[in-house]
């Protein structure tokens, strides 16, 4: 470029910031980025490709300076006040056209106010979910933005290039308008929760149920990753179990306390599914079981009170890994089901116009779901955009039909030594509700009729009803 200005601008130069300014300057794009860290900026110069273009700076305003107008800004900082803050920081310095991407897990309805905010001064805000951890940043992220098409159209060129690419096609898409992109991801982090639960459970049946060691677990899970399960939580789960800790003879998996840490994004997709709303009982139970985890000194207590007598699994080893590979695969569709079925609904009941083919093609590579079942999703909802749910579709309907006996056979033997399966139970109970055409809600209706005068509607007339209920 003639005038030696640069293309994209980053705000907040850590790991995640910097690898993705990074993966844009691999692509011949001119990089900017600021951090108030000096040591960041020079980091960020110092690990860059020869012969790209990159340059760290320590204020804003050089940075907003030297940027090519309109300017393109992405921010990676922590959800919440600072990203406020940058916003306050930026408002003098940026013109009318400007675009300033948000690419953290920033909650959606933050995103609405800010974008409404900005909007007001002629600035496009664009939430953007950005998913892979560092690795991906560096190397192809997956990529979901929703905003104002029109800003997004001159983002494009560079997000498509730093995307990850599946058969050629960048994992990155327009996803809708307002604040789709922000809210695509924390469903995306919603349905990771839930399989990372499901996956963490079958560990549990594998380890302490079977007995297997972690260098046959490791077995396990490269197995499944080379088959039906193949995806990306599966991979770096079969990698885990032979990862030896440097503090003690033993396995790291083995030393590492069995309390589970969250940012969040898990509860908010939980919190938003009722308030639309819709069920999504796996991530439901995702959240609860991490919380659960926390619990530690009471379930010490509890452990001690409530001992199983018999916790071996009395099975073939071979027969049981094959029904628990079926009865994992049965309910991960699950998860992504509720989590399509919730983004469906949200795109209309919040005016987001989410097209969720375009959702399921962007997951299938450089995010933390990514996995070879995407591709089956993607032809069933190219086939019908609208589709409410993915269990109404004919070919995921046969492959859970092929599963579900096994899927009975696994939570039976867990229910049976005391496991706690609760996501694949989840799962199960939420696949037999959806599959109910009779569902016993009349007896609950009734109920609330009885005590509360809440009313009923009847099977055999239109109307709302009302009854004075005799007590005996
Ligand atoms: C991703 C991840 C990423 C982050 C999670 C972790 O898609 O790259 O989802 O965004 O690792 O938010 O979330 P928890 O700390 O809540 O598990």
């Amino acid at each position: 470029m003639a005038n030696n200005l640069f293309d994209f601008g980053m705000i907040g130069l850590g790991v995640m910031g910097r690898n993705l300014l990074l993966n844009m300057a691999d692509h011949g794009f001119r990089a900017i980025g600021f951090d108030k860290d000096v040591q960041k900026g020079a980091a960020l110069e110092s690990s860059a490709t020869p012969n790209t273009v990159v340059k760290g700076v320590s204020t804003l305003a050089e940075m907003i300076k030297l940027l090519e107008p309109p300017r393109k800004l992405m921010m990676l900082v922590p959800a919440g006040k600072p990203v406020d803050d940058v916003i306050n920081d930026l408002l003098p310095l940026l013109e009318n056209g400007d675009i300033v991407i948000d690419g953290g897990n920033s909650h959606y309805t933050d995103t609405l106010r800010r974008l409404n905010f900005l909007k007001d001064k002629g600035i496009h805000f664009m939430g953007v979910g950005i998913s892979g951890g560092e690795q991906g940043a560096r190397t192809g992220p997956s990529i979901m933005p929703g905003g104002d098409p029109a800003a997004y159209e001159q983002v494009k060129p560079i997000l498509e290039a730093v995307a990850a690419k599946v058969n050629g096609s960048p994992c990155v898409a327009h996803l809708g308008k307002l604040a789709a992109g922000h809210y695509v991801k924390m469903v995306h982090n919603g349905i990771e929760y839930a399989i990372m639960q499901l996956i963490s459970e079958t560990y549990d049946l594998l380890h302490r149920g079977l007995g297997l060691n972690n260098d046959e677990l490791h077995k396990v899970y490269k197995n499944w990753n080379e088959d039906e399960l193949q995806s990306f939580l599966i991979e770096i789960t079969a990698d885990i179990f032979l990862q030896q800790d440097d503090k003690t003879d033993n396995r790291l998996v083995d030393m590492i306390l069995d309390k589970a840490g969250s940012k969040g994004t898990g509860k908010w997709t939980s919190q938003d599914a009722m308030d639309l709303p819709v069920s999504v009982p796996v991530i439901d139970m995702a959240v609860a079981m991490r919380d659960l985890s926390t619990y530690k000194e009471e379930r010490i207590q509890a452990a001690a009170l409530y001992k199983t007598a018999k916790t071996h699994i009395d099975v073939p080893q071979e027969v049981f890994i094959q029904q628990l590979e079926d009865a994992l695969y049965f309910a991960t569709i699950i998860c992504y089901a509720q989590g399509l079925a919730m983004l469906q609904k949200a795109s209309s009941e919040l005016n987001m116009d989410i097209p969720l083919p375009e959702v399921v093609r962007v997951w299938r590579g450089g995010c933390i779901i990514r996995s070879s079942l995407l591709e089956t999703f993607y032809t069933a909802f190219k086939t019908n955009p609208t589709l409410p749910n993915l269990l109404l579709d004919n070919n995921i309907a046969q492959l859970l039909h092929a599963k579900r006996q096994h899927m009975r056979n696994i939570i039976m033997h867990a229910a049976q030594t005391g496991y706690a399966i609760s996501g694949l139970m989840a799962s199960l109970g939420y696949f037999d509700a959806y599959r109910s055409e009779h569902l016993p809600t009349n007896l609950i209706q009734a109920q609330r009729d009885y005590f509360g005068a809440h009313t009923y509607q009847r099977v055999d007339m239109p109307g709302t009803f009302h009854t004075e209920w005799k007590s005996n």
